[in-house]
């Protein structure tokens, strides 16, 4: 081996030495001990002290402390390591390294050791007691919350004069408003409120609803399948037979809820919507009572001088179908853009209960009639608050949202 290659070999057993040292240990050398004699070599090692510096902090902060006082001790103590004028590591760093640094490194080292010093504030006492956490905070925070009394315990050490945590109002959302109004005027017909399931059999779906697979109406929902016997349901109706099924006649139910349909989002299209379905079950039910139970609906949710008009329509659970149209809200039936000039704008589709889908509900069609209807919650809500986009009600802005 030529003197040159030796030369060469030394420092990098060295630096190998070097990486098993404990952080103490490279601190109680010099940097030429180190064979830090490049300015990279210094700022790898500086770059060591400053992580084992933050390591060490960070893993205070995570044990936190037992009670205030066991929180002052290892709080001094890792001060102390780090920061005390004699002995501390900051200031051994200052006599082995920066004190002994060869003349054309003390630059580098000089430098070096003023960003160290600046970090190393991170662990003097006043930051760190703030960030290390006393277990016996937490039951503090909790009793001060529910407002119980204190005890002399459980008030040492807190600043009672502090003002409390302050939580931002919220509001309710839009649709769950709307919803919630429609409810409340159907609570006060003696409707109650029923619920089912959003992922929802094909059967409930379609067939109770008496759309069976041949049939064409099928493709007027599209349909989001999670396999081929089960769907997101597309609409609100399948509550209705899941009602028959669980109460039997007389019913007089509300199902507010989701539907989920395979539309590409508009301005008036969204993949997850919310409807309003109703449904009254009884002896004698006629179309009468589904009119002018429409009608007192209508006039409540829009205003008095709602007129209403029924134009017939098809569903293939309702028979006859019709379609619920009011005076337009925004002309007051005078023609505009938003009614398309007609002066009327279509809410809501309804008819009198299939016999067929009474049958599926297990009701007997020969002793019960009953009327049933189905809306867009989402579109009422548009109406009521002239809102020309669905999408707003999904995006969560906070802006849109504390409007209402
Ligand atoms: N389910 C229908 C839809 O989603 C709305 C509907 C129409 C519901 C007529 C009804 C009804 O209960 O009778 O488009």
């Amino acid at each position: 081996m030529s003197g040159s290659e030796a030369d060469r070999r030394i420092p990098n057993q060295r630096a190998h030495t070097r990486s098993r040292m404990s952080i103490d240990e490279k601190i109680s050398k010099t940097l030429n001990d180190l064979d830090a004699i490049s300015p990279e070599a210094i700022g790898e090692l500086f770059g060591e002290v400053t992580s084992a510096l933050e390591s060490e902090r960070k893993a205070l902060i995570a044990a936190g402390a037992g009670d205030g006082r066991e929180r002052s001790q290892k709080v001094k103590d890792l001060r102390d390591r780090w920061l005390a004028r004699k002995g501390g590591l900051v200031s051994l760093i200052d006599e082995n390294w920066l004190k002994k640094a060869p003349k054309e490194l003390k630059p580098a080292v000089g430098r070096a050791f003023n960003q160290l010093r600046q970090v190393a504030t991170c662990v003097d006492t006043e930051s760190l007691l703030q960030e290390v956490r006393v277990q016996a905070d937490v039951p503090v925070r909790l009793v001060a919350h529910a407002g119980v009394e204190f005890t002399a315990e459980v008030i040492r050490g807190q600043d009672l004069t502090l003002p409390g945590y302050r939580q931002p109002m919220g509001s309710i959302h839009p649709v769950t408003q709307v919803m919630r109004e429609i409810e409340d005027i159907f609570l006060g017909l003696g409707f109650s409120i029923e619920s089912g399931p959003e992922i929802e059999s094909v059967y409930y779906n379609f067939d109770a609803l008496n759309i069976p697979e041949s049939h064409p109406a099928r493709d007027d929902w599209d349909t989001l399948y999670v396999n081929s016997e089960t769907v997101l349901r597309t609409h609100t109706s399948p509550v209705q037979i899941r009602a028959m099924e669980k109460h039997g006649a007389p019913l007089y139910i509300l199902c507010p809820g989701k539907a989920y349909r395979h539309d590409n989002p508009d301005s008036t299209h969204a993949t997850m919507f919310h409807q309003v379905e109703g449904l009254a079950v009884d002896r004698d039910i006629s179309f009468a009572d589904l009119k002018g139970t429409l009608d007192y609906f209508a006039r409540k949710f829009f205003g008095d001088k709602i007129k209403t008009n029924f134009v017939p329509s098809f569903f293939p659970f309702t028979e006859p179908s019709g379609e619920l149209s009011i005076s337009c809200v925004f002309c007051g039936g005078e023609g505009c853009r938003v009614c398309k000039e007609s002066g009327w704008i279509e809410v809501m589709g309804c008819g009198m209960v299939h016999p067929e889908v009474l049958r599926h509900g297990g009701i007997d069609p020969e002793r019960y009639s009953g009327w049933a209807f189905g809306l867009g919650v989402e579109r009422f809500a548009m109406m009521k608050y002239d809102i020309n986009d669905i999408q707003l009600f999904h995006q969560g802005d906070v802006r849109f949202l504390e409007q209402f």
